[in-house]
């Protein structure tokens, strides 16, 4: 369905067109008012348009009106200050918008016209360890990202780029050859009890033995070279990390794809190979790089893109121009969005940029969203208490119990299958939702106490806030749903005119959530929409004896909305509605 900024942006265009040339019209023309008493949208165009059209702004603003017909959705336009234009909805109007989304299963948000095959590559940890915080916000901010393609119909392939071809596997190897002997001859029996102390144990030595590093870097060749016994037991941990991650994916409700680092291995002498072929990789220091222009080093002299090591190396850059080859190449996406910290911003630049030049990609089919650090409520990384990092599954585990904790307290009478449900939408979704709640870029504090606050911006209001619109269908003896498309809209209240031009914004909001994708933005919407809610509830009684039927089914019908707003909108970040919380 067309929102209302855009149905009034065209009837603007229309009459502008009279005025200057389409190449003229510039890019946005109404906006919701910032005063709900004066105007529901307002146009500024005037102001912009007077050097060009060398008028005054307000002369602007009356030829633009003189030429303007919304006599079917306005109720009244007038010219305020200097040349705005105000724009008064007629409320027959608003109620047709209302229908549509009522009626329609995806809310009126209509499906792409230009369906694409679209790559995310997120989550993607370095295994042979657990899973910790910092792998957090990739996971959860790649698959809202994947989430909001896919409702808007594209294609979407969710990949876990993991680390399982790096150096920490020739120090594992080399710790079991050393300390595991029969391991190495009986990988079918090996298994191993705690990733994180075997880690933990093979760093130390590591760290301690010059002689135990080198051979530890002689394991990683002996592994890419694909020498039998060294890859059994690479196998081994690959798939307990593997098994754990999954375990973490299983918990959090995201659905992957794995495709890790090795599957690139045969690929990365070919893609040197093109680069020397192509001209752009040249032999550096023993090495051989692409210097690529404008990237230079602190004393102003090019630096170059390694893409193989003096010792015949590969590196991160290689595997993922590896990757992207076959990404465009042989699946054949049409993009690619990466998700990770925005310490890798120059990484994915360089490699980008690399894969331009070779043709295999063009600008803007690889993005990469690079997100901020989260840290501790004192604004340093986020910590356990005695300075290690948090494993992920811990952090969940506390969300949960926290959550469960506190439905107890809110409603003691709910059954311990309930407080259950509740600890773990509220808790792993409180953890999603305080993510996505900031834009994605900046770091943020990470806060217990506002992660579960039951009046802010949070998962848990927004899950009471649906859980309220089931227990008015409980307690009416009727689902608020039955009203969708059944009853007749009355907006007299001023709560009731305010609440559905909110519902209605929703049309005028997602299209830039999903363009410039930006999960902080649907959030606030969520949040606004449950806060007006909050004021409609309190000013409109709806089950009251002197509530006449055709107002009592209008404010369900309101109510049904808001919780289908609530539920799909929760939905594109993954969290599941209850109706008791
Ligand atoms: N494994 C990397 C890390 O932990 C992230 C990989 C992201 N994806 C990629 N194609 N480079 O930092």
């Amino acid at each position: 369905m067309q929102s209302i900024t855009d149905t009034l942006k065209a009837k603007v265009e229309l009459a502008l067109l009279k005025l200057i040339s389409e190449d003229e019209l510039p890019d946005q023309l109404v906006v919701p008012s910032q005063n709900p008493k004066f105007a529901d949208y307002q146009c500024n165009v005037a102001m912009g348009l007077a050097r060009a059209l060398k008028k005054a702004p307000r002369q602007i603003a009356e030829d633009l009106v003189a030429n303007l017909d919304v006599s079917d959705i306005c109720e009244s336009v007038e010219i305020a200050g200097p040349g705005f234009i105000n724009f008064k909805l007629k409320e027959d109007f608003l109620k047709e918008v209302l229908n549509g989304m009522a009626v329609d299963s995806r809310l009126g948000l209509e499906k792409t016209a230009n369906p694409e095959k679209i790559l995310v590559d997120f989550s993607s940890p370095n295994l042979a360890k657990e899973m910790h915080v910092g792998h957090l916000r990739s996971t959860i901010i790649g698959d809202s990202i994947a989430r909001f393609l896919e409702f808007e119909g594209h294609e979407v392939l969710r990949m876990n780029h993991v680390g399982d071809w790096g150096t920490q596997f020739g120090m594992l190897i080399q710790y079991i050859r050393e300390e595991m002997p029969d391991a190495l001859n009986n990988p079918e029996n090996f298994k191993i009890a705690s990733l994180e102390e075997f880690y933990r144990a093979s760093k130390k030595k590591f760290d301690e033995s010059e002689e135990f590093a080198n051979a530890s870097r002689k394991a990683v060749v002996d592994l890419q070279a694909g020498e039998e016994k060294t890859l059994a037991v690479w196998k081994v941990f690959c798939e307990a990390s593997m098994q754990h991650c999954h375990e973490i994916y299983e918990l959090m409700d995201i659905n992957i794809e794995d495709r890790g680092e090795s599957a690139y291995n045969d690929l990365l002498p070919v893609v040197v190979d093109d680069l020397k072929k192509a001209g752009h990789a040249v032999q550096t220091q023993g090495a051989w790089g692409v210097f690529l222009e404008g990237y230079k080093n602190e004393d102003d002299e090019p630096l170059p893109t390694i893409v193989q090591k003096s010792d015949g190396g590969y590196i991160y850059a290689t595997t993922d121009l590896a990757a992207i080859k076959y990404r465009m190449l042989e699946q054949k996406v049409d993009r690619a969005i990466y998700v990770t910290d925005a310490r890798q911003k120059g990484h994915f630049e360089q490699v980008f940029k690399i894969s331009e030049l070779m043709e295999w990609s063009k600008p803007g089919d690889l993005q990469h969203i690079g997100f901020g650090m989260m840290l501790g409520k004192d604004g340093k990384p986020f910590k356990t208490r005695d300075g290690g990092t948090i494993k992920l599954k811990d952090l969940l585990v506390e969300a949960e119990e926290r959550a469960y904790k506190l439905a107890k307290e809110l409603s003691p009478d709910f059954t311990e299958e309930e407080f259950k449900a509740i600890g773990k939408t509220a808790g792993h979704g409180g953890v999603k939702y305080s993510d996505l709640s900031h834009s994605i870029g900046t770091d943020y504090k990470f806060d217990w106490d506002k992660m579960l606050a039951t009046d802010g911006n949070t998962a848990i209001y927004l899950l009471m806030t649906y859980a309220r619109t089931r227990g008015l269908s409980r307690k009416a003896g009727v689902d608020v749903n039955d009203m969708l498309g059944k009853a007749k809209l009355i907006l007299d209240d001023p709560q009731e005119q305010k609440l559905a031009k909110k519902i209605a914004s929703l049309l005028d909001i997602w299209p830039s959530v999903t363009r410039e994708l930006t999960p902080n933005l649907l959030l606030s919407y969520l949040f606004e929409i449950a806060k007006d809610f909050s004021s409609f509830w309190n000013a409109c009684p709806i089950l009251k004896p002197e509530i006449t039927q055709e107002t009592k089914e209008s404010r369900m019908l309101l109510a049904a909305l808001v919780g289908r707003v609530i539920e799909w909108g929760l939905s594109m970040i993954g969290i599941k509605v209850l109706d008791k919380v």
